[in-house]
């Protein structure tokens, strides 16, 4: 059985690749459905999924079971200022999938976000909330889970949030650096979400992924929804820097796509079928920095 990871050299992708190929993950076994699995993981320089031909013809060689695309445009404020080829990426390139998987019996896992939300509300969003996204990059995505969903019959869309992981830039990473060079941290206090760890992401992929569910999902670490400013206070003490963190205003602090203030979302449906294994959001977080200062020291 051949799974396809697009997207592998990004935050999710790599760490799907790494779990897959190892078989295991600190979260558990994988499912026995992985036991005879050939992953096959490919980032833009192997396969572009904004070029149907190419994605065609590359399912044609490999022809995969099971796809997990973890390639996006993932720059919110990069998208908002080149919407077109934010378009092209989340958009056209998850059709261009969903189009292939249905033609060749496939299996797509699409991977979305929490920004196809407008956050207005003041209760985490369920699978059935009606998206109303206010930036670039939220449209796009929308674009492509709609994509999905209207091509590919056997497909799950996967909505996340705040997401980090041990490869690539992340807000974890960030404020990491941002603490150790400066004295001070101003955060903003007014959005609120769901800080997402990529190794609970990956593990509850799979378990979807082996399962026989369509539809939307959220998948967002648990645990009461925290805002940037409470995420950041957490990093600095997990990594034991006595570096005093403020609460500041979105207002304070702008950027060109307007975030949504509260896109917090409920895994409802992940409870009602095959299961929530996601972490509490503060017990994957602990966890994650504890190895990546571990790994740090050790380069
Ligand atoms: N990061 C977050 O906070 C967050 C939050 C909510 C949802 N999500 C969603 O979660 C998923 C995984 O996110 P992530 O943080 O792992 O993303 P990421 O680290 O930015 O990785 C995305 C990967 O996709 C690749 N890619 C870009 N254009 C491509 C193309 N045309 N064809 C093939 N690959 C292409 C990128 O390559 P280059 O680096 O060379 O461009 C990169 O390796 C995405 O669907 C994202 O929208 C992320």
């Amino acid at each position: 059985m051949n799974i396809l990871i697009t997207g592998a050299k990004g935050q999710l992708g790599n760490e799907l690749t790494k779990i897959l190929g190892e078989g295991t993950s600190e979260l558990g076994a994988l499912p026995l459905f992985y036991a005879q699995s050939k992953v096959v993981p490919v980032d833009a320089d192997e396969l572009d999924i904004t070029d149907l031909p190419a994605v065609l013809s590359f399912f044609a060689l490999h022809t995969p079971f099971l796809v997990f695309n973890c390639a996006a445009m993932t720059n919110v404020d990069g998208c908002e200022t080149n919407e077109d080829g934010a378009y092209q990426v989340n958009a056209l390139g998850p059709k261009n999938l969903a189009i292939a998987c249905e033609q060749y019996g496939s299996r797509l896992l699409h991977v979305s976000t929490d920004y196809v939300f407008s956050g207005t509300g003041n209760r985490p969003y369920g699978e059935s909330d009606v998206p109303s996204p206010n930036t670039a990059y939220g449209r796009t995505k929308l674009s492509g889970e709609m994509f999905v969903t209207s091509h590919c019959s056997n497909s799950c869309i996967c909505r996340t949030a705040w997401l980090y992981g041990y490869v690539g830039n992340n807000f974890v990473k960030t404020m990491l650096r941002l603490a150790r060079e400066k004295g001070s941290l101003a955060v903003v206090s007014d959005q609120v979400g769901n800080p997402t760890c990529a190794v609970d992401l990956a593990y509850q992929l799979l378990a979807l992924g082996a399962s026989t569910e369509t539809g939307v999902f959220h998948c967002t670490c648990n645990g009461e929804p925290v805002s940037w400013f409470d995420f950041a206070s957490r990093i600095v003490s997990d990594a034991g820097l006595e570096v005093p963190v403020h609460g500041c205003s979105t207002a304070e602090f702008p950027r060109p796509a307007k975030r949504p203030a509260y896109s917090a979302l409920d895994n409802n449906r992940l409870r009602a079928t095959i299961g929530d294994s996601m972490r509490d959001w503060k017990v994957a977080l602990d966890s994650f920095m504890e190895k990546y200062l571990m790994m740090e020291r050790m380069q």
